[in-house]
């Protein structure tokens, strides 16, 4: 099964209904990993995993009618040979009958390949402004099947607050996609620590299968998931913030763990990185109700009450704080 197969199978045409299409899509972060694929072209995940949207932190995407293909990056063009543009032509090619060139203007507020899960809302909002080009009025479960051939997290983008991605089990993935979840919590903050926004030595996606490949404790992980999934549903349920926290913390250790026994071994964490942890382990033995988690790069994300917002402001100064239900 490849992508175009999909595309075919939920895409009803590729006539633009109008000369330019836009969208908005909020950039997420996951609470429990997705990390490892079952099926690369399609981006099938070995697992479920389950997010927090950021509201207005994410990407808004404007996709044009144009003579040859253009791509620009917060007002910047995008040279067309870099990985970055390789990776948006090809995603594009999926969706475009022969002749047509697009023009893409991106400006995302977060910051790009920096571990802020800014190609989830990229893919997200440039499918959500494809929809709106071509006026095929999909409803947001095949959106994010769309999205998840760009990037496997952009499948959890279609929605603000929680959302669960359904691993699936079918080959061709119609039923791995994102389920937004019921629960609001007005009262959780994410605060994202940034300890360095270069661009990371190794992707999410090379890193990731390099992890199935060869990492001993991969096969832990599917356990591990198994495990928190359910804890962490009735944490938001109940709205049990330290259980919540506490999961969080542990499934990206755990990934990092599954990460750092690869080989040869990939560590984002940075000794930056590290010192943020002891902090944050540290505030907590005194009490403080402050978690964090991690992706793909040596960021952190704290979790945090509103109640608790000028306590953890005084001690990360620089932290960017969100309040994910502001919507
Ligand atoms: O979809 P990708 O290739 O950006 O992978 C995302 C991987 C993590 O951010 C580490 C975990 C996740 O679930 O977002």
């Amino acid at each position: 099964v490849s992508k175009y197969d999909i595309v075919k199978l939920i895409v009803p045409n590729f006539k633009p209904a109008k000369d330019v299409g836009t969208a908005f899509a909020p950039t997420n972060i996951a609470l429990i990993k997705y990390w490892g694929k079952r099926n690369q072209e399609l981006n099938l995940p070995m697992t479920s995993s389950l997010s927090i949207s950021l509201a207005d932190h994410g990407a808004h995407t404007a996709v044009s009618l144009s003579d040859a293909d253009t791509i620009q990056l917060n007002g910047d063009v995008v040279d067309a040979s870099s990985a970055f543009a390789k990776r948006l032509i090809q995603f594009l090619n999926l969706f475009r009958g022969p002749g047509v060139c697009f023009n893409i203007a991106i400006q995302s507020n977060v910051p790009i390949a920096a571990g802020l899960a800014s190609s989830a809302c990229g893919f997200a909002s440039i499918v959500k402004a494809l929809n709106d080009l071509y006026q095929w009025d999909l409803n947001a479960k095949s959106l994010s099947i769309l999205a998840r051939l760009g990037s496997g997290s952009a499948c959890r983008s279609l929605w603000d607050g929680f959302v669960l991605w359904h691993a699936g089990v079918l080959d061709n993935g119609m039923d791995s996609y994102g389920e937004v979840l019921e629960e609001q919590w007005p009262d959780l903050r994410v605060g994202l620590l940034l300890i360095d926004t270069q661009e990371k030595s190794i992707g999410s996606r090379a890193a990731m299968q390099r992890t199935v490949d060869t990492s001993i404790l991969y096969r832990a992980w599917p356990q591990k998931v198994s495990h928190d999934m359910p804890l962490l549903r009735q944490a938001i349920s109940c709205k049990n913030f330290q259980i919540m926290g506490e999961i969080a913390e542990s499934n990206a250790l755990a990934m990092h763990a599954t990460m750092l026994s690869a080989s040869p071994s990939i560590c984002y964490t940075t000794p930056e990185t590290l010192m943020a942890m002891q902090k944050i382990w540290r505030l907590r033995a005194q009490g403080l109700s402050v978690y964090y988690t991690q992706d793909a790069g040596p960021n952190l994300k704290l979790l945090f009450l509103q109640k608790d917002h000028d306590t953890v402001i005084a001690e990360f100064n620089d932290a960017v704080i969100i309040n994910p239900f502001s919507g």
